[in-house]
């Protein structure tokens, strides 16, 4: 339905033969050239394969290059060198239109601040990536009640962001970002702003999720018991990621705010 609007992108799917993996990196680098011409160097040859219903915490002191990383992931930035694929699809050498179709309709993203739209309500909100996808209002209106309903805000779907707790909003943010049926969600500090209780509320809601819909999450946190739920954790440490155990001796949260309440 939502493919035969893209034909491109439905020929790139079905080519493939077998189911590919939601999100793939190979031998990412991504550097910054700063003001005096100097190279800062943050991810160098990063690589990375995420299955299908996967769930991966990505831990790191603050400044390790974890946002940056999630950004290539899901298109939002391009690397220096390397390869992304998602869902199959490779994003190199695409132009900045075709990055962001695919980065709407394959991929979703929750941050640590919602980034919900101030004048629109959460139904509005929940609609717009498939209204941008090109997808019929009422059918999205209707999509977007199912989800707010799912992740327990059918009694907030007239509200405004300002009109709702943090937690809500966060879980707005959820429902945005499974409007398009993504192949993976990325979420960057999800309960950062979040106190303890609200963010155990929230790690419930996109498990509930991973395990209903089979989603793949790749998710960056410094928060212990969300790392500690993922079938694995990886740390980005001098530009690359390693294997890595949770436990109360974590360098990785050393250097940065642990952002539970006590
Ligand atoms: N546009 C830019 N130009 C130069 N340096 C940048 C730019 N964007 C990010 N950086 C640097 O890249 C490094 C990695 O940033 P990034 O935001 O990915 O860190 P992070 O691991 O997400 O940290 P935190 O845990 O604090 O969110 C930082 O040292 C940052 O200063
Ligand atoms: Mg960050």
């Amino acid at each position: 339905m939502t493919e035969a609007r893209s034909p491109k992108l439905h020929t790139e799917r079905e080519g493939t033969g077998g189911t590919p993996r939601p999100v793939e990196a190979l031998a990412l680098s991504r550097s910054y050239t700063l003001g005096d011409g100097s190279e800062l160097a943050i991810l160098q040859g990063v690589d990375l394969a995420i299955e299908s219903g996967e769930a991966v915490a990505i831990v790191g002191a603050s400044g390790s290059g974890k946002s940056t990383l999630l950004h290539l992931l899901g298109a939002l930035d391009q690397p220096t060198s390397g390869e992304i694929r998602v869902g199959g699809r490779s994003l190199t050498g695409r132009s900045s239109q075709e990055l962001a179709r695919l980065r709407n309709r394959f991929v979703g993203f929750v941050f640590q601040f919602h980034h919900l739209l101030r004048e629109f309500t959460s139904v509005e909100n929940v609609m717009l990536p498939g209204l941008i996808d090109g997808r019929p209002r009422g059918e999205m209106r209707e999509r977007a009640r199912e989800l707010l309903e799912a992740v327990g805000l059918g009694e907030r779907l007239e509200h405004r962001p300002g009109q709702l707790s943090g937690g809500e909003q966060q879980r707005v943010a959820v429902a945005r970002a499974l409007a398009n049926d993504p192949v993976v969600l990325l979420a960057d500090e999800p309960s950062g702003n979040l106190d303890t209780r609200t963010s155990e509320a929230l790690h419930d809601l996109l498990f509930q999720i991973r395990e209903q819909r089979n989603l793949s999450l790749v998710l960056v946190t410094h928060n212990r018991e969300l790392a500690s739920r993922a079938d694995r954790t990886l740390l980005l440490r001098e530009g690359s990621l390693e294997p890595t155990e949770i436990s109360r001796e974590d360098t990785w949260s050393a250097t940065t705010a642990d952002r539970e309440t006590p």
